[in-house]
């Protein structure tokens, strides 16, 4: 178990507080293709974030990059079965135009009122605790999508974490564009909401105790590591959905392209050095992506499906050769 140091003192991981499930996984060192070996230096557990992080010392996490449930919803068993059966709920298949079949993808445009002051609530909570655990100067890469991207930086914002900025990742995901729905032929010329072509990723950070130098000698935090000496990190990363190889390893709902992470996580710690905390990891990108970047980090999983998926899904997506192309700040 990782026990992430501060630098005044030593502190020890959460003990496992989560009832009725209690299953945790630690990496191993693992042969690499090229005969090398690496140590994965993770740790995740099948947990409730908020449990978990109840739990989880002051100060202990160095930076956090997730991809939460933003619709809180669409996770939920009821529309995970919807889901499962294609039809109802709040995900819906995109239209095909080409014989192949489209994966599912959550509707933010039907959540009520009420689903959207939840997802206020539940957004309040996890910046509350994600206040008090992270490190000062650490930084937070949250997921989020244009339409509810203001529900979920709010609540951030509101519990003292100061916004940094927002990464735009450029991809094209079949949501939105649609002409009215059963009316295409009356308004041929109409599209209900722009195509979407950019996924929003908030960033924010724990105030830095002084100054930013201060405070990368003091906690190891409070800046971006750049791409490379000459480049800073960039805002703007064009990238693909997940496919192929990555699809099949994790096949869940939502998972983020390993090429993509692995910019965002290396970003994540300026020196390289702390933990990084995924509290909504799903089949564990992220994880994967701080495993292949050389970084330690834990991960969370509420759904006992997907915690298994991410078991055997991180050493493989850790161990894929990701194509450097395009890689940020070199675009
Ligand atoms: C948007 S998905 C993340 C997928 C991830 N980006 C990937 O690449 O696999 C959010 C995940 O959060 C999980 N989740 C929802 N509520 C949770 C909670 N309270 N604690 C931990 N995990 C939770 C869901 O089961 C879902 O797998």
């Amino acid at each position: 178990m990782f026990r992430p140091k501060s630098p005044k003192k030593s502190v020890s991981q959460p003990k496992q507080r989560i009832g009725r499930r209690r299953r945790s996984s630690r990496s191993k060192v693992r042969e690499g293709r090229d005969g090398a070996r690496y140590s994965l230096g993770y740790e995740i557990y099948n947990s409730d974030a908020f449990e978990w992080l109840e739990a989880a010392p002051d100060n202990s996490i160095y930076a956090v990059v997730t991809d939460p449930p933003y619709g809180l919803v669409e996770y939920t068993e009821i529309q995970l079965a919807k889901m499962k059966n294609g039809h109802g709920g709040v995900w819906r298949i995109p239209p095909s135009f080409d014989g192949h079949t489209r994966r599912p993808l959550p509707r933010f445009t039907v959540l009520t009122e009420q689903q959207k002051e939840a997802l206020q609530k539940f957004f309040s909570r996890l910046a509350e605790s994600l206040k008090r655990v992270v490190v000062p100067g650490g930084h937070i890469f949250i997921a989020a999508n244009p339409l509810v991207s203001h529900l979920v930086y709010q609540p951030l914002i509101a519990a003292g974490l100061e916004k940094r900025g927002e990464i735009i990742r450029t991809v094209h995901t079949l949501g939105g564009g649609d002409r009215p729905k059963n009316a295409h032929g009356e308004f041929p010329e109409v599209s209900v909401m722009p195509k979407s072509a950019w996924e929003p990723w908030g960033l924010f950070r724990k105030p830095c105790e002084g100054r930013v130098q201060d405070n990368l000698r003091k906690w190891n935090t409070g800046g971006l590591r750049r791409t490379s000496a000459g480049q800073p990190f960039r805002d703007l990363i064009e990238s693909s959905p997940a496919r192929g190889l990555e699809r099949e390893i994790a096949p869940h709902p939502s998972l983020k392209p390993q090429r993509f992470m692995r910019q965002i996580v290396r970003a994540a710690l300026p020196l390289g050095k702390g933990v990084i905390l995924d509290p909504f990891m799903g089949s564990g990108s992220t994880i994967a992506a701080a495993s292949a970047c050389g970084l330690r980090s834990i991960g969370l999983e509420s759904n006992a499906e997907y915690y298994l998926m991410a078991v055997s899904a991180i050493p493989r997506l850790a161990a894929l050769d990701v194509p450097d192309r395009k890689k940020n700040g070199t675009h």
